[in-house]
């Protein structure tokens, strides 16, 4: 009787046991993850710039906002890394000398053309334009074409990026640095636009009353 009893005891135990381990098999069914097909995550970096040099060159829409851009103070030191492709030709320190190419302090503001000392290109003195922003930035895209004919045998900062630092960098070599335009306006959507000008601007007719 006491034997039959110390059976039953062992049986339920291994019966227990059994069905414990029968529902961790069943669990590691449910719980098993699928393989992933490739090992590692997939991480998009198209969209990522590294900055001055790397990414792909932005198509520009219309005018720079140098008001905007050129307020970042990070820009100068960027651009002083990015004027190491213009030193072959180029000296920056204040009464620096001529080399194959003018001497570039306070070149912003400065007519084309005229540092002395330097025999420019009869290219670039009928150029006769002063070194805007703008004119600038269109020059370090791409000498060759913006003035034809000039002696300077470079390429072009493709990156606007790079041109945007190389312009804060020329603007800071000066004892007076070229004032910023204002900010460009936001661009306003175009649906919003009518009504904001309409309720903020006085109606014309209130300017100057009708006379009988
Ligand atoms: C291979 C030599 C060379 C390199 C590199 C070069 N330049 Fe020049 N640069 C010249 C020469 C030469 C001229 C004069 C062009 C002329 O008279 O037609 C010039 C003229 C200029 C002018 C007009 C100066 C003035 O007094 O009107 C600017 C601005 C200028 N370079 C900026 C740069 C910048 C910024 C870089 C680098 C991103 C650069 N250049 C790289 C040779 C070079």
């Amino acid at each position: 009787m006491s034997d039959l009893r110390g059976n039953t005891i062992i049986g339920l135990g291994l019966a227990s046991l059994l069905l414990v381990m029968g529902l961790r098999i069943a669990g590691e069914d449910v719980f098993r993850t699928p393989e992933p097909a490739k090992a590692g995550y997939d991480i998009d970096i198209s969209a990522v710039s590294t900055g001055a040099g790397g990414g792909a060159p932005k198509a520009e829409e219309g005018p720079v906002d140098w008001g905007t851009v050129l307020k970042d103070p990070a820009l100068v030191a960027q651009g002083q890394q990015v004027s190491a492709k213009c030193q072959s030709c180029h000296n920056f320190a204040k009464d620096g000398p001529n080399m194959t190419g003018p001497n570039l302090y306070g070149v912003v503001g400065r007519m084309a053309a005229t540092h002395p000392g330097f025999n420019y290109s009869p290219a670039l003195k009928a150029a006769a334009k002063p070194w805007s922003y703008d004119a600038l930035n269109t020059w370090l895209t791409n000498p060759q074409k913006d003035v034809q004919g000039t002696m300077m045998t470079f390429v072009g900062l493709k990156n606007q990026a790079d041109r945007n630092a190389m312009i804060a960098y020329l603007r800071s070599l000066s004892d007076s640095p070229a004032p910023l335009p204002p900010p460009l306006p936001p661009k306003p959507a175009a649906s919003s636009a009518a009504p904001a000008a309409s309720s903020g601007a006085p109606p014309a007719s209130s300017a100057a009353p009708a006379k009988p």
